[in-house]
């Protein structure tokens, strides 16, 4: 489904950039697999795709049928990973235009991932003059953002369908047992879905959290999980020429060599939220002990026209991996003009992904060129299938990555921070003196 080539870091890494990491990397795959490294509660994610809930995946196919045949939009609510998976696929496999371009079933917005009031009103605008429903999704149920979102489209719900109507129009993806989420669901008697215990935010796009919402987009989620199963399999084998471990051991050994930047690079503005989702997958997972490559992600070629410069000739500290989807969804070829005043004739009858080949080709040897090491990723086609799988790929190389670092790949405490001061800033209760202390700061 896809193709690995590291051919472009030879002049980056030593000889023994692989073999030097046998161990470590076989050390890796058994804390993956057994669950018994650092974080191995949360390993939940690693045999999901065969051992998922049969029953629930089959509740959230009819849910997204009701949802599909009795809304025109659907707003789903969550921040972090009960947000950015689902966007990612939604808008890879259709378009970031998805609500505009839109054949059948409702438009998707997202909310609750932000504090923005100009981008909760946005949203409110355009589903409150037709039939909408709600995904809430938070799995400890205690996130600011998304709980103080679900409270405005509760009432928005309640007052346009009375307290019954808006019952049936509202799915809550939350823990089994905890949270204040789930307490609410239960009281309320909405319709519920799992976020399994063992599965942390980031990793949980293929459970309830990211298959609903993605379900409701009308794409094959069996394809999806079938993707995922296909690369579960693959992936768990030992060996050094599995493409997990040799992307996990490339990446390490870049970061060795003072690679600390990572680009996620892509060709289609479609998958732009797929980076995004990977930015998060790859900075929580592997950000911590003053540790951790940063991860950021461009767009090309547009960002070769902003970002571009910086990539060729500023600090040397950044590689890339480009992941080039082979095949355009639709071709469109390039016009004759008999005038030839722009002197573009030499492409006449060109599609324009033969353009976006040659623009690719250059630019990888540009970069490369000019010092920055490329990792290229070719995938084969734009569908659930291969999503799935890339999915997977990411999330395995991504537990490797944070052994081989050295770190828990499935913890976050540094997000709690920002959060305590926020929560003493807003004086809830039980915050008095962090308050107090923080105001005397502030001043
Ligand atoms: O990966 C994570 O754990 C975070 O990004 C969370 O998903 C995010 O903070 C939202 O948390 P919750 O689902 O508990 O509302």
């Amino acid at each position: 489904m896809f193709d690995l080539n590291l051919s472009n870091l030879t002049p980056f890494l030593p000889e023994d950039w692989l073999s030097s990491r046998a161990g470590a990397l076989e050390q890796a795959r058994t804390m993956l697999e057994e669950g018994n490294g650092p974080g191995g509660d949360f390993t939940g994610w690693v045999h999901l795709p065969r051992d998922y809930d049969k029953e629930e995946f089959a509740r959230i196919q009819a849910a997204a049928g009701r949802i599909r045949q009795d809304s025109q939009a659907l707003v789903v609510i969550g921040i972090g990973g009960s947000y950015l998976g689902a966007r990612a696929v939604v808008e890879t496999l259709h378009s970031p235009s998805f609500n505009l371009t839109k054949k059948d079933g409702p438009a998707i917005y997202f909310a609750g991932c932000g504090l923005s009031s100009d981008a909760l009103a946005e949203v409110i605008g355009q589903v409150k003059d037709v039939d909408f429903s709600v995904n809430v999704i938070s799995k400890s149920g205690t996130t600011t953002e998304p709980a103080v979102a679900f409270r405005i489209f509760k009432a928005l719900l309640e007052e346009k369908y009375g307290k019954e109507g808006a019952r049936r129009r509202i799915y809550a993806t939350t823990d089994a047992k905890r949270g204040a989420l789930k307490g609410l669901a239960d009281g309320e008697g909405y319709e519920e879905f799992v976020v399994p215990d063992a599965v942390g935010g980031r990793y949980s796009v293929l459970t309830a959290v990211g298959l609903l919402p993605i379900a409701c987009a009308g794409i094959d989620i069996a394809a999806l999980m079938d993707g995922a199963a296909a690369a579960m399999e693959e992936l768990s084998k030992p060996g050094l020429d599995n493409p997990a471990w040799r992307y996990a051991a490339a990446r390490h050994g870049l970061y060795c060599s003072g690679k600390k930047v990572e680009l996620l690079a892509c060709y289609e503005p479609a998958f732009r939220f797929f980076a995004e989702w990977w930015k998060q997958l790859y900075g929580e997972s592997e950000g911590k002990e003053n540790k951790g490559i940063l991860p950021a992600s461009v767009e090309f070629t547009a960002d070769l026209h902003s970002m571009g410069q910086y990539i060729q000739q500023g600090e040397r500290m950044i590689f890339e991996t480009v992941v080039r989807f082979a095949h355009s969804l639709e071709e469109i070829k390039i016009p004759n003009d008999p005038e030839n005043v722009d002197g573009l004739n030499f492409l006449s009858g060109k599609p324009l992904s033969f353009v976006a080949e040659k623009a690719f080709q250059g630019v990888v040897l540009a970069h490369v060129d000019g010092g920055v090491p490329n990792i290229l990723l070719s995938v084969d086609r734009r569908d659930a299938r291969t999503l799935g799988a890339l999915i997977y790929f990411f999330e395995y190389a991504c537990g490797l990555s944070g052994y081989l670092l050295g770190v828990n790949p499935f913890d976050q405490p540094g997000v709690e921070a920002y959060k305590n001061n926020m929560y003493a800033l807003l004086g809830k209760p039980g915050y008095e003196a962090r308050k107090k202390e923080l105001e005397e700061r502030l001043g």
